[in-house]
């Protein structure tokens, strides 16, 4: 049987963080080993927001380097931008002529992103549609995310069934493989909303290029409470049990074994504790990254998006036969 397919993008937005790693990157890392894994630095779905031209080139290619810095084998895996495989645009317009606009308005993150002042354009609404089109294009099987894009990948098993339905069976219904802890790795300033890249505050994240003294900075100072023990309680404690879930994804130690550990020695030497383990995570991925050379990963890239383009083109031509849009 044919190795199964494993799609899945990070946004160039530069800041990326532990949350991205624990959530998603980690696993993207470990497919690698038994299946075929084409993963993409989504660049269209970053330019929904204002940005400037010369700065979005440098994220980009930052972006690239921290994913080969996290271990993602170009040699092994299909890797490359999205914006150079146009594949990706034609197959979001035509999955897009088949998308109720009254679904898109339902989606969270696009109510939640016009609420905080985001211009609400075309393409922060279509942004979903775009994405089940990554997806789909490769016809990929599981697609490795965060819980926060889990109403995403709803949306693309109902669009890849739509289409299914009506042009015949073409795509495989993909699962979302998402983190049993980690899935949803908290603010450190406001453990009740998620990291993100957007927060003002740069405290609210570790980077995954953050130096150990920063590191150490940010997890000493993050909000917790008043009640000294250390224990999972996500409703009641919801800053130490970040804490105790970044840790344990961190050290891969259960998390009962951590509280065993920790319960009761005071949040002082927890989270000295939580540092050290982020630390000695992230040590490798940032040695990695001062070895990288920039001409070197754009070279990668330009490879990738040939290699990305040859694949898309014959995946192109079954969508557009199924459609009645193929060459006459
Ligand atoms: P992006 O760039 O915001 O985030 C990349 C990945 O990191 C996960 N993530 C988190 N996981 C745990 N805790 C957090 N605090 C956290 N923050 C982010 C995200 O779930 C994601 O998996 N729309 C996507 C990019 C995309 C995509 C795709 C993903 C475009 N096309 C096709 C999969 C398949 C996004 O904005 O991810």
């Amino acid at each position: 049987m044919d190795r199964q397919t494993v799609f899945s993008g990070l946004q160039p937005t530069g800041n990326v963080h532990l949350g991205n790693y624990l959530g998603a990157l980690r696993n993207w890392v470990k497919l690698q080993d038994s299946y075929d894994c084409v993963y993409c630095v989504v660049d269209l779905h970053a330019i929904t927001v204002d940005y400037d031209p010369k700065q979005f080139e440098s994220d980009r290619l930052e972006a690239a380097k921290v994913l080969m810095a996290t271990g993602i084998d170009p040699d092994r895996s299909l890797f490359y931008f999205q914006s150079q495989v146009p594949q990706h645009s034609e197959l979001s317009w035509i999955l897009g002529a088949m998308t109720p606009t009254g679904v898109l308005g339902r989606m969270t993150q696009y109510k939640d992103k016009v609420a905080k002042g985001e211009a609400a354009n075309l393409g922060l609404f279509a942004y979903p549609v775009l994405m089940a089109a990554d997806i789909l294009l490769y016809h990929a099987n599981l697609v490795p995310i965060g819980d926060d894009q889990r109403q995403h990948l709803e949306l693309t098993r109902d669009l890849a069934e739509r289409f299914n339905n009506r042009f015949g069976e073409v795509f495989p219904i993909p699962d979302a493989l998402i983190p049993e802890t980690t899935s949803r790795v908290m603010s450190l300033t406001d453990p009740t909303s998620k990291m993100s890249k957007t927060d003002p505050n740069d405290k609210s994240r570790v980077l995954i290029l953050d130096s150990p003294d920063v590191v150490r900075k940010k997890i000493r100072s993050a909000v917790t409470d008043s009640d000294p023990d250390v224990r999972f309680d996500p409703a009641g404690k919801p800053g130490i049990s970040n804490l105790l879930e970044i840790m344990s994804a961190c050290t891969e130690r259960s998390i009962d074994d951590l509280v065993e550990e920790y319960g009761s020695r005071g949040y002082g030497k927890f989270k000295d504790a939580v540092a050290d383990a982020v630390i000695a995570a992230l040590a490798p991925i940032r040695n990695a990254y001062e070895n990288l050379d920039d001409e070197e990963v754009a070279r990668i890239m330009r490879r990738g998006a040939l290699d990305a383009r040859t694949k898309a083109e014959g995946f192109q031509q079954i969508v557009r036969e199924a459609t009645g849009l193929a060459a006459l």
